[in-house]
């Protein structure tokens, strides 16, 4: 029997496969497998970046990774670009590891791998064309073959105008675009953006999501990108990871995951509720998670190994620094140091809000 979801495996294959299953969960048809990522782990001393990551990009896909400051965002994207080496782990691209790839051959390999950058980096000494056409010069095509693809990709970016110019002449988004023409110079099978609209306004933002969705949508060309602007996920990508504290804590569509991240009224609070502690009176706290899975998983741990029942209240998902959070209100009676310290240890916060009386 194949995967139901149709990635083209068998569905034994499919549950075996490390990075899970490769059309993600809303695909019909075989799908070609780009990049895959599993098990990567990157610690820098005692801080870990990442801790088991796993997943992987079709070709032709669009994917947001998304995450509050120091998530992980940009040495996931290093590694990716083969700039960062994971302690643990592969990084497959179209087969080859570039985890392990001796650094020769990751040279030739990066070629593949296109990046945009957040401050364009170009050189203000060379002209348009001429950043344009750097990585071709490197990679030692011709100059003929050079100069007619460096106007192909200007015309490409709406740039073809501006050729001689210096980058100090240029708009923040006509830099982008030079950013972006020379990232696709020498054709690559991924592109990789780190924040690449963040230092432009919105208009400009927007016009330069468009030119990525188009090169996505004609040239077919996959892209992986980490933004913290909620509106270049919903025009940008067809699937989101969302990374905390070095791990994946959330996938899916824009949809599934932005929608889900919309703020809803606040949770009611129980009948009796005062924030006026009086004897006998159950805590109520707010426990700020990640992911609906952790309720019942947390709440069950805290029965277990602290002999500690909580009732659930209310639940609401709210966007806390662009990245869904599940705020969960619960009840416990006296909970001890020791099941309070498990709570926060497990939670992104822990707050007590109030007390009921212990009948309510
Ligand atoms: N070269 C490095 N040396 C030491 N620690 C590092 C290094 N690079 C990243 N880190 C640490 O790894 C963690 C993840 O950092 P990273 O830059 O990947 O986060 P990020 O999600 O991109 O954050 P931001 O949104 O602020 O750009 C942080 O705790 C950071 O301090
Ligand atoms: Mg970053």
């Amino acid at each position: 029997m194949g995967c139901t979801a149709g990635c083209g495996l068998s569905a034994a294959q499919c549950a075996a496969s490390p990075a899970g299953c490769v059309s993600w969960s809303h695909c019909s048809g075989v799908v070609m497998t780009l990049l895959q990522v599993e098990h990567v782990s990157r610690a820098f001393g005692s801080q870990t970046a990442l801790q088991d990551i796993s997943f992987s990009v079709s070709k032709g896909d669009s994917v947001g990774i998304i995450g509050r400051s120091g998530a992980g965002k940009s040495t996931l994207l290093r590694c990716l670009n083969g700039l960062e080496r994971p302690q643990s782990g592969r990084i497959l691209l179209e087969g080859e590891d570039l985890a392990t790839l001796p650094e020769d051959r990751l040279v030739t390999l990066r070629r593949r791998i296109g990046v945009v950058f957040q401050h364009f980096n170009l050189l203000n000494a060379r002209t348009v064309a001429a950043n344009v056409a750097l990585p071709l010069e490197i990679a030692g095509v011709a100059k003929e073959q050079r100069t007619r693809r460096v106007a192909e990709l200007l015309e490409l970016v709406g740039l073809a105008d501006h050729a001689r110019k210096y980058p100090a002449l240029l708009s923040g988004g006509q830099k982008q675009r030079v950013g972006i023409a020379r990232a696709l110079a020498a054709n690559p099978s991924l592109l990789l953006c780190d924040e690449a609209t963040s230092a432009l306004d919105p208009e400009t933002t927007a016009s330069i999501l468009a030119l990525l969705a188009d090169i996505n949508r004609t040239l077919g060309l996959t892209i992986v990108f980490i933004t913290h602007e909620m509106d270049v996920v919903r025009q940008l990508a067809h699937h989101v990871l969302v990374l905390d504290k070095g791990r994946i804590v959330a996938r899916g569509t824009p949809a599934d995951i932005l929608d889900a991240a919309e703020p809803t009224s606040e949770p009611a609070l129980p009948a009796g509720f005062s924030t006026i502690h009086t004897p006998n009176a159950q805590t109520v706290l707010r426990l700020g998670l990640s992911t609906q899975d952790l309720v019942s998983q947390l709440l069950a741990q805290l029965a277990h190994q602290h002999q500690t029942n909580a009732t659930v209240l209310a639940t609401r998902l709210h966007a806390h620094q662009s990245v869904p959070e599940l705020d969960v209100l619960v009840q416990i009676a006296n909970p001890s140091e020791e099941s309070l310290t498990f709570l926060k240890n497990a939670s992104q916060s822990v707050e007590v809000i109030g007390y009921v009386p212990a009948d309510s």
